[in-house]
C-alpha cells in the first residue's frame, strides 16, 4: 500500500513537472511573440507552430517557398516576421536592409552556418569566409583575401574569361544544327566551374569537355548534399546511406585536391619558380606577410570559393538567359548594343564591359539574390534592435 502511495506521489510530481515545463515553454513562446509582434507579418496559423504549417505544405507540394515569401512581402512590406515554435525569423526583401546586415558587424551570422562546417561529419567549409561566425576571425581572413575581390585583380583575369567563353561558343556551335536541344544551365555550370578553378587556383578542369572526371562530380555531389542536409535525420536514413557515403568521400576528395594544390604552390614559391598570378598565389603571399596561415583554414576557403562562386554565377547567367528568351524586345536591344560596342571583336577587354550599359542593367535586374530571391542569408536577430 505504501509503495502504491509512493508511486502515486511520484506520478503526481512528474505530471506537475511536465505541465510546469509545458506552461513555462508556452510563456516563452508568448514572450517571443510579444517581443517581435511589432514587426508586420502574416497572421499565425497556430500559437505553437506559427507559420510553419503553411511553409511545410508548400514544400510537400513541391512548390517554391520563395513564391510564398514574395507574396507575403508584397502584402505585408519588405521586412516581415515568420514564427515557428519559439523561433522568430525576420525575412527581408529590401536591398538596403540586406546591405546594412551584410556590412555591419553588429549582426551576427545565425548558428545555421555551423552546419556547413562539415558535410555528414567530414570537414567541409569549416571556418571559411562564409561560415566563420566570429567577426574578428572573419575580418582577419577577409583582409588576406581582399586582393581576390579587387578590380585590378579582375582586370587581369580577362584572358581566362575570353578563353573559356570561346570554348563554350565552340561547343554550342558544334550542337547548333537547328534540331539538337541543349540544356544551357548544365553548360553554364560547367563553364563557370572551369573559370573559377583556373582563375582562383590555376587548375585546368576542362569539365566543359568532360564533366565525368572526379572534381566536377565531387562538386555536384556536395552541392546536392547541402540541399539534402536540411533534413537533420538524413545521416541515419538507411535509404540514403549510399548518398551520405558518396558525399563524405566527395568532401574528402575536394580537400585532398586543395591540399595537394597548396603544397605544390608553396613549394613553387619557395623554389622561386614562375607561378600564375591567381587567387591562390594572392592568398599564400598575403598569408605569408601576416606570419602564415594554417592549411586547414586555407582548405576551408578553397572549398568556400568553389561553393560560393560556381552555382551563384551559373544561376545568375541561366536566369538572365531565361528572361531574355521570354522578352524578345529586351533581347533585341541587348543584341544591338553588343553588335555596336563589340562587333566582331573576339578578345574583350575589361573596359569593354563598362561600355555594355544596357546589358549590365539587364543582368542587374535579374540578379539571383534580388529579382529571383533564391539566395538565403541567415542572421541572428537577437543581437540587434528590431
Ligand atoms: C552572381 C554571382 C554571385 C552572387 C549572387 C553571390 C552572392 C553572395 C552573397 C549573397 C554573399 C554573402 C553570403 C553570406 O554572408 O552568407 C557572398 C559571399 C561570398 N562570395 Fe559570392 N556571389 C556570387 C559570385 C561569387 C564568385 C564568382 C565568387 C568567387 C569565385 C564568390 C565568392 C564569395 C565569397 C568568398 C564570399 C564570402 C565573402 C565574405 O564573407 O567576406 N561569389 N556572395
Amino acid at each position: 500500500m505504501e509503495l502504491l502511495g509512493l508511486i502515486y506521489w511520484v506520478l503526481i510530481l512528474l505530471l506537475t513537472l511536465v505541465v510546469g515545463c509545458f506552461l513555462l515553454y508556452c510563456g516563452f513562446i508568448h514572450y517571443q511573440h510579444m517581443k517581435y509582434d511589432h514587426i508586420p507579418g502574416p497572421p499565425r496559423d497556430s500559437f505553437f507552430f506559427g507559420h510553419s504549417s503553411k511553409i511545410l505544405e508548400i514544400i510537400r507540394n513541391d512548390r517554391l517557398v520563395h513564391d510564398l515569401f514574395l507574396e507575403w512581402t508584397e502584402k505585408y512590406g519588405p521586412v516581415i516576421r515568420i514564427n515557428t515554435l519559439h523561433e522568430v525569423e525576420i525575412l527581408t526583401a529590401s536591398p538596403e536592409a540586406v546591405k546594412e546586415i551584410l556590412m555591419s558587424s553588429k549582426y551576427k551570422k545565425d548558428w545555421y552556418y555551423d552546419r556547413l562546417f562539415t558535410i555528414f561529419g567530414v570537414r567541409f567549409m569549416g571556418k571559411g569566409l562564409i561560415t566563420n561566425r566570429d567577426h574578428e576571425q572573419w575580418y582577419m581572413q577577409r583582409r588576406l583575401m581582399d586582393p581576390a575581390f579587387s578590380k585590378t585583380y579582375l582586370k587581369g583575369l580577362m584572358g581566362t574569361f575570353n578563353e573559356k567563353a570561346e570554348e563554350l561558343m565552340e561547343k554550342l556551335a558544334e550542337k547548333a544544327d537547328g534540331k539538337c536541344h541543349v540544356g544551357m544551365h548544365g553548360m553554364i555550370c560547367k563553364v563557370t566551374l572551369d573559370v573559377i578553378s583556373k582563375v582562383a587556383f590555376g587548375m585546368e578542369l576542362n569539365s566543359l569537355e568532360n564533366d565525368q572526371t572526379p572534381f566536377p562530380q565531387a562538386i555536384a555531389t556536395v552541392l546536392k548534399a547541402m540541399a539534402e542536409m536540411r533534413d537533420p535525420f538524413i545521416m541515419y536514413s538507411w535509404k540514403m546511406r549510399g548518398f551520405v557515403k558518396k558525399a563524405q568521400e566527395s568532401a574528402r576528395f575536394l580537400r585532398k585536391t586543395g591540399r595537394e594544390l597548396i603544397e605544390r604552390r608553396k613549394k613553387a614559391i619557395r623554389d622561386e619558380e614562375e607561378i600564375p598570378e591567381d587567387i591562390l598565389t594572392q592568398i599564400l603571399k598575403a598569408a605569408d606577410l601576416e606570419g602564415g596561415c594554417d592549411t586547414e583554414g586555407l582548405l576551408d576557403n578553397f572549398v568556400t570559393f568553389f561553393i560560393a562562386g560556381q552555382e551563384t554565377t551559373a544561376n545568375q547567367l541561366a536566369f538572365t538567359l531565361i528572361e531574355l528568351a521570354q522578352h524578345p524586345d529586351i533581347l533585341e536591344k541587348a543584341q544591338a548594343e553588343v553588335d555596336e560596342v563589340i562587333g566582331a571583336k573576339r578578345d574583350l577587354e575589361y573596359d569593354d564591359l563598362g561600355k555594355l550599359q544596357y546589358l549590365s542593367q539587364v543582368h542587374q535586374v535579374y540578379d539571383v539574390s534580388d529579382y529571383y530571391g533564391v539566395l538565403g542569408l541567415l542572421y541572428d536577430c537577437d543581437c540587434c534592435t528590431l
